[in-house]
């Protein structure tokens, strides 16, 4: 896969292309989707944002109609005009090792209209941890590799094995390429209420950084970097470590015109 500018529009965030308003595709490498889980997702009750300078913490949940209501849409052109303007990767996950083995079985037939799919193994806001098993990790890495021919990204957090050694089992079973990382699970207190969610923004960059190095002397894998990246200066110190693209995320809802920015850095 090659991104031009290697620049990704990271998941959730963007939602179904909505930040096309705000950027022009030229300068969005591929552009993820938010979510899509075998069943459909009412997500968390709220409150599902804290926001702060140096951090989000997001309680979504996963929100989303599911996959048979987006294949509907799918097969109605709603995506259509998106498909024809950016390159998208379709980001998908279950709420058990089956569920993403069904996802993947009904998005086969539509895979061509894609760059890519991410599938995500690590939202830390939903109760099932696919990288806290790595036996039954690898079954469904081999299954999903058979079931689809598309170049294949795992979205990686640190939060089960060591990134690096789940990122070297993604490789053994000829996925593709990872994303790294996702949020990670945090807690904010509210006077006498817990809220819990994944953390996200600039406080994710080092752990993320990390991430990155430690797969890329591991791993011949394409890196999407992700995690706090808000700067050319971030886009500069992701590429440094061996990231092939950066994903924008949380930066987006403060200032989307830094996508232009790095994009016009690392053409
Ligand atoms: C509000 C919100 C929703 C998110 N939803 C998803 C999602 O549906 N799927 C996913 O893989 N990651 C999701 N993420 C994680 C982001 O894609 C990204 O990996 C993470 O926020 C770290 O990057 P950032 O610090 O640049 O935001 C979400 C993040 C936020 C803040």
């Amino acid at each position: 896969m090659e991104l031009k500018p290697p620049i990704v529009i990271a998941s959730g965030i963007g939602g179904m292309g909505e930040y096309l308003k705000l950027i022009e595709p030229k300068f969005i490498g591929a552009y993820t989707l938010k979510t899509i889980t075998f069943k459909p997702k009412k997500g968390n009750p709220p409150p599902r944002l804290i926001a702060t300078e140096n951090y989000l913490i997001n309680s979504i949940g996963l929100e989303n109609p599911g996959v048979e209501n987006f294949i509907e849409q799918l097969k109605l052109g709603q995506y259509d005009e998106l498909f024809e303007r950016v390159k998208i990767i379709f980001s998908f996950a279950g709420d058990n090792f089956e569920e993403y083995e069904q996802v993947a079985e009904k998005m086969a037939p539509f895979q061509n209209k894609f760059i890519a799919f991410e599938c995500n193994l690590s939202c830390p806001n939903v109760h099932f941890n696919p990288l806290s098993d790595l036996t039954t990790l690898k079954k469904l890495l081999s299954s999903l590799r058979r079931k689809l021919d598309i170049f294949l990204i795992a979205k990686l957090g640190i939060e089960g094995a060591f990134v690096e050694n789940i990122a070297k089992l993604v490789e053994l079973c000829g996925w593709d390429g990872v994303t790294l990382i996702n949020t990670i699970r945090a807690l904010h207190i509210d006077g006498e209420r817990f809220i819990k969610g994944g953390i996200s923004g600039p406080i994710l960059k080092p752990i993320a950084l990390r991430a990155v190095h430690e797969v890329r002397s591991k791993t011949k894998l394409y890196i999407i970097a992700s995690g706090g990246i808000a700067s050319e200066k971030d886009a500069e110190d992701f590429f440094k470590v061996g990231a092939n693209a950066v994903s924008i995320g949380t930066i987006l809802y403060k200032d989307p015109s830094i996508v232009e920015r790095i994009a016009k850095n690392f053409s």
